[in-house]
C-alpha cells in the first residue's frame, strides 16, 4: 500500500525517529552510492503558491538520488488556469511520475491529492495547516544542534496564527515531550487554541508572552518566522503587526552563547542581516539540511532502503 507524508498528526514518534535515523545515514554516504538509489525515478512537483526552499530543495534531493524532476511553479502555463479541477490534475500527473510533491493555498489539499492517486504524495504546504517536510528537517537540525529535543527551552516567535511551520512543528515537538515553549507574538497572531490544547498531556509546558528580548535571554532556540501579508484577509491588520519584531546583534548581546535562532525563510525584516555572523544564526544549515531530510522522505515514501 502506498504511504504519503501529510501531517504530522499521522506520524508517530517512532516514524519520525526513523526518519531522523534515515537523514543521518543519507548524509554519510558516499554521493556515488548514493546517486544510484532513485535512478529512473520521476518526481513531480506542482507548485500552486510561491516557493524557493521547499521546491528547489525537493527536486535537489531527487537528483542527488540519481531520479529526474518535472512539474511546475506556478499554474499560469498550466490547465489549471483553463479551469482544470485539481482531482484531474493529480489524475493526470499520476500517469507521468513515481512520486508527488504539492503546495496549495489551500488547507487539505494534499490530503485530497493523495486519495486521488496511487502514488505517493507529499504536502510542502497547504495553507495556514501543515509544511511536515519542513518540520522533520526543523527537528534534524534541532538535533544536530543540540544532540536533543526533549528538555529544551524553545520560542516560537511572530505569526503564530498562520505559520504552517510553527503549527507541524509545535506538534511534532509534543510528541517528543518535556519542551518548554514560550510562545511570542502580537495579540493577533497567538497560537491557535487547538495546537496549544494539544499540549496537554505531552508533558511540555508553554507561557504566552508579546515579549522577544525576554525569550532571547531564556530559551536555547528561538524560531522566528515572517509576518505572512498574504494570509491576512484584512491588509490593514497586517500594517498593524508588520514590524512587531526584529531580532538584531544588539538584541543579542546578553544572549546565552548556547542559544540558536531557527527560521523556516525567507525572511523580510525580522532577523537583521547583521545577525547571519554570529553564533546564534543557523538558519542557513537549516536550509541546507532540507535536502538531507527530503532524500529520506524519498526513499522511504518511494520504499527504497539504502
Ligand atoms: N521554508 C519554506 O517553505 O520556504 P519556501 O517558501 O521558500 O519553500
Amino acid at each position: 500500500m502506498k504511504r504519503d507524508l501529510i501531517s504530522l498528526n499521522d506520524l508517530s514518534l517512532e516514524t519520525i525517529q526513523g526518519y531522523l535515523a534515515l537523514a543521518t545515514q543519507v548524509e554519510s554516504m558516499p554521493d556515488a552510492e548514493r546517486r544510484r538509489l532513485l535512478a529512473g525515478k520521476i518526481l513531480a512537483v506542482l507548485f500552486y503558491e510561491p516557493s524557493t526552499r521547499t521546491r528547489l530543495s525537493f527536486e535537489s534531493a531527487m537528483f542527488r538520488l540519481g531520479g529526474n524532476v518535472l512539474g511546475f511553479s506556478e499554474t499560469g502555463s498550466t490547465s489549471v488556469a483553463k479551469g482544470e479541477s485539481l482531482a484531474d490534475t493529480i489524475r493526470t500527473v499520476e500517469q507521468y511520475a513515481d512520486i508527488l510533491v504539492i503546495r496549495h493555498p489551500k488547507e487539505g489539499t494534499a490530503r485530497l491529492s493523495a486519495a486521488s492517486c496511487s502514488i505517493p504524495v507529499i504536502n510542502a504546504g497547504d495553507g495556514t495547516n501543515q509544511h511536515p517536510s519542513q518540520t522533520l528537517l526543523d527537528l534534524y537540525t534541532i538535533r544536530k544542534l543540540f544532540g536533543k529535543i526533549s528538555g529544551l527551552r524553545i520560542a516560537f516567535a511572530g505569526d503564530l496564527k498562520y505559520s504552517r511551520t510553527v503549527h507541524s512543528l509545535l506538534q511534532a515537538l509534543g510528541k517528543f515531550g518535556d519542551v518548554r515553549f514560550e510562545f511570542v507574538s502580537p495579540e493577533s497572531l497567538r497560537m491557535p487554541s487547538y495546537l496549544r490544547d494539544g499540549l496537554k498531556g505531552t508533558g511540555c509546558t508553554y507561557r504566552e508572552t508579546v515579549d522577544l528580548a525576554a525569550a532571547v535571554a531564556e530559551c536555547d532556540l528561538i524560531y522566528m518566522t515572517r509576518i505572512q501579508k498574504e494570509r491576512f484577509p484584512d491588509v490593514l491588520e497586517y500594517e498593524k503587526v508588520k514590524d512587531a519584531y526584529c531580532i538584531d546583534a544588539r538584541l543579542l548581546k546578553g544572549a546565552p552563547s548556547h542559544l540558536r535562532i531557527l527560521h523556516p525563510l525567507p525572511r523580510v525584516n525580522e532577523i537583521s542581516p547583521d545577525v547571519d555572523s554570529t553564533v546564534h544564526a543557523a538558519y542557513f544549515p537549516q536550509v541546507g539540511n532540507g535536502v538531507i531530510m527530503r532524500q529520506a522522505i524519498l526513499l522511504d515514501l518511494l520504499g527504497v532502503k539504502p
